[in-house]
């Protein structure tokens, strides 16, 4: 977020009370009856939690709510369950069986409906198959596909079978998929042959290809490629005895394959890898039955859905966001979904608003490096279309700036709709933090007040508070039911992640600071993560990615502020001997990180420097960089700096 954006919050004093018409029939309609459910949820968890999951499908009740050894949680011990009994089969008994679950549009225009009665069958047809190809409870399956329908239906049939998914977003590069397949020794990759983006074909098979072509993708035994784009457009290479087409293993008959298989509470669902501040990416777990009671609470009164709602989250569902509440939350609430598969300017920028008045969508939720670039193509693009049916507006994935969120709610939401920001992360699965509609005032830029069960402060390093708008370390002092629970083979790794800078709570990673009304605002990851037009994305992975290439020595990867994307990623490279720097090598550079990561991970700006700015320890100085590449003086200490002509010199080549 840029230095801009930082002031005007601290200067923010516009506040929005629930418009009248919305609280009158929210699901909770005011600030006590909040402030009741969330005391209730931090004193009672266990008749919290009963009365709030009461309506999901158990198997057998839990016994234990919560068995909390620093950092381990287990909640809800006892409890059995399948989580797609919850999101499709307790749908089939009602009048939500026909009703549509997600509504898809193609970039292209076409479009595709499944009710809850089409999604249960494809999904049990689906896990028949993988069932039939060796798939049983705990094994991971790697998904790898655009924003179709039968991503959905790929995510419920591994959960069906108590198979553990990993998506993995359709940005990232064939060795970025080989890491992950390799990190969690994944048995089955599906896939599809391709999608579309901007208009022009994207190749989802032919990537997975060169990824398993490598042999640490050798855990993997058998592809299912859904046809999507069909062989005209897209054709691809089958492997014989290795790939199999969706259409020609899902069978007719669900017969006795309808059973789903019963996991206990704290069963692995998905690994989800995210970028950390230090090393490769890390394998987000999260399990069963916590995860769920988290998405299916917050999706519930957050987005205060009704029966009667068009919800459209247009995140990618290989993000955490489409995870919770794309499939798991909306679907567990019997939700309709609207699923878009391309880019929100194709063919223009009108896109978002002609398909919010087509399909009479009432909630949007989004991302503020969205919100920002709609804003810099003018108003005349919303006016264009009828968005009366919105009702509701989020944003998720990164602080928004005032000025983004005073024209979302002007030019989007007509002044009427209520703006949820919601805070959280990968790692908490669902949302911790944000002003719940109909109940809590909101403020252009703060992410309002903690969830149901949250309990955050802002600290010093040692863990004391800070006082009343001061700046500080965001942490979690207690455990939530979807907080991940350890990192997939590294448990090590999880405990001092999240709970060694600040002992015995959970760090975010995030500074934040709290004002006078219990509101937080958050400024954004203090850690070598940097949020890239909502994409995460750790310093550490950059510079690897740069250092393997042969011209490169050094790398050191830094955020600078940007109007539109939050931040922008900067790299300082330092060549190797010989070795000449030049507009040629940015391009190359350029698209090896793209090729190593995804082309979302390309840096905006390359600059070559004779050598890095390190402490006498040997440690690159990140804060000194940062300030390079943001042009600003640099205000802290340079003390033990090893080299102080390095940077000036690096401010040199500025001019
Ligand atoms: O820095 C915070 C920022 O996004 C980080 C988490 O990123 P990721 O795990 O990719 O999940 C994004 C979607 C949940 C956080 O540490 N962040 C997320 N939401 C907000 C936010 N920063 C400010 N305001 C938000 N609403």
């Amino acid at each position: 977020m840029s230095h801009d954006a930082i002031t005007s919050h601290l200067k923010e004093t516009r506040r929005f009370e629930p418009p009248a018409d919305f609280a009158k029939s929210a699901r909770i309609p005011t600030r006590e009856a909040y402030d009741a459910m969330y005391k209730e949820s931090v004193e009672s968890p266990e008749t919290f939690w009963r009365r709030e999951t009461a309506d999901l499908v158990l198997r057998t009740p839990w016994t234990t709510t919560l068995e909390w050894k620093l950092p381990h949680a287990k909640w809800f011990q006892g409890a059995t369950l399948n989580i797609t009994e919850s999101c499709l089969d307790r749908h089939l008994m009602t009048a939500t069986r026909n009703k549509a679950a997600i509504i898809w549009e193609g970039e292209l225009g076409a479009t595709k409906t499944l009710t809850y009665a089409q999604l249960h069958r494809e999904t049990v047809l689906l896990a028949d198959a993988l069932r039939k190809h060796g798939i049983v409870k705990g094994d991971r399956v790697a998904i790898y596909m655009g924003m179709v329908p039968e991503v959905a239906v790929a995510m419920l049939a591994c959960a069906r079978l108590g198979a553990v998914h990993t998506v993995i977003f359709g940005g990232f590069a064939a060795d970025a998929i080989r890491d992950r397949i390799h990190d969690c020794q994944a048995k089955i990759v599906i896939t599809q042959d391709g999608g579309y983006r901007r208009g022009s074909v994207l190749g989802l098979k032919e990537a997975v290809d060169k990824a398993l072509a490598q042999p640490q993708a050798a855990s993997v035994q058998k592809t299912i490629v859904l046809q999507h784009l069909g062989h005209d457009r897209c054709p691809v290479k089958m492997t014989e005895g290795r790939d199999l087409w969706w259409h020609e293993i899902v069978g007719e008959s669900l017969g006795e394959s309808r059973e789903a298989t019963v996991c206990e509470a704290e069963d692995p669902l998905f690994i989800l890898y995210t970028s950390g501040s230090t090393g490769k990416p890390k394998g987000v777990l999260h399990t069963t039955l916590g995860y769920l009671a988290g998405v299916h609470v917050t999706s519930k009164y957050v987005f205060d859905l009704r029966e009667s709602d068009v919800y459209w989250c247009t995140a990618d569902v290989g993000w955490v966001t489409g995870h919770s509440y794309i499939v798991y939350g909306p679907l567990s609430n019997g939700a309709t979904c609207l699923m878009y598969e391309g880019a929100p300017n194709f063919p223009d920028w009108g896109r978002f608003w002609r398909l919010i008045e087509k399909h009479g969508v009432t909630t949007l939720y989004t991302a503020p490096t969205a919100i920002r670039a709609f804003m810099r193509q003018g108003d005349e693009w919303p006016k264009k279309s009828d968005l009366s049916s919105l009702r509701l507006l989020g944003s998720v994935g990164e602080p928004i700036n005032p000025e983004a969120w005073m024209w979302y709610r002007e030019q989007i939401g007509g002044n009427r709709c209520p703006i949820v920001d919601t805070w959280w992360q990968t790692e908490t699965g669902s949302i911790l933090m944000t002003t719940v509609p109909g109940a809590a005032a909101s403020k252009p830029g703060s992410t309002g007040l903690p969830m149901f069960g949250v309990v955050a402060d802002v600290v010093k390093k040692d863990g004391t508070p800070v006082g009343a708008g001061e700046g500080g370390m965001l942490i979690l002092k207690q455990p939530w039911p979807s907080m991940l629970r350890t990192l997939w083979n590294d448990d090590e790794r999880f405990m001092k992640s999240y709970f060694s800078d600040v002992p015995g709570v959970y760090f975010t990673g995030d500074g934040a600071r709290r004002d006078e009304d219990g509101y937080y605002w958050v400024v954004g990851r203090i850690d070598d993560v940097l949020n890239v037009a909502g994409h995460r994305i750790g310093t550490a992975e950059i510079e690897s990615a740069l250092v393997s290439h042969p011209s490169v020595a050094e790398a050191a990867a830094v955020g600078r502020p940007d109007d539109l994307k939050g931040q922008a990623l900067v790299v300082f490279v330092s060549l190797r001997p010989g070795v000449k720097s030049g507009p040629d090598l940015v391009t190359a550079l350029g698209e090896h990180v793209a090729k190593e990561i995804g082309k979302f991970a390309r840096p905006d700006a390359i600059r070559f420097t004779d050598s890095l700015p390190k402490t006498r320890s040997g440690k690159i100085m990140r804060r000194l960089l940062k300030d390079v590449a943001a042009g600003r003086a640099s205000t802290g200490d340079t003390s033990t700096l090893e080299d102080l002509s390095v940077l000036a010199k690096l401010r040199a080549d500025e001019d």
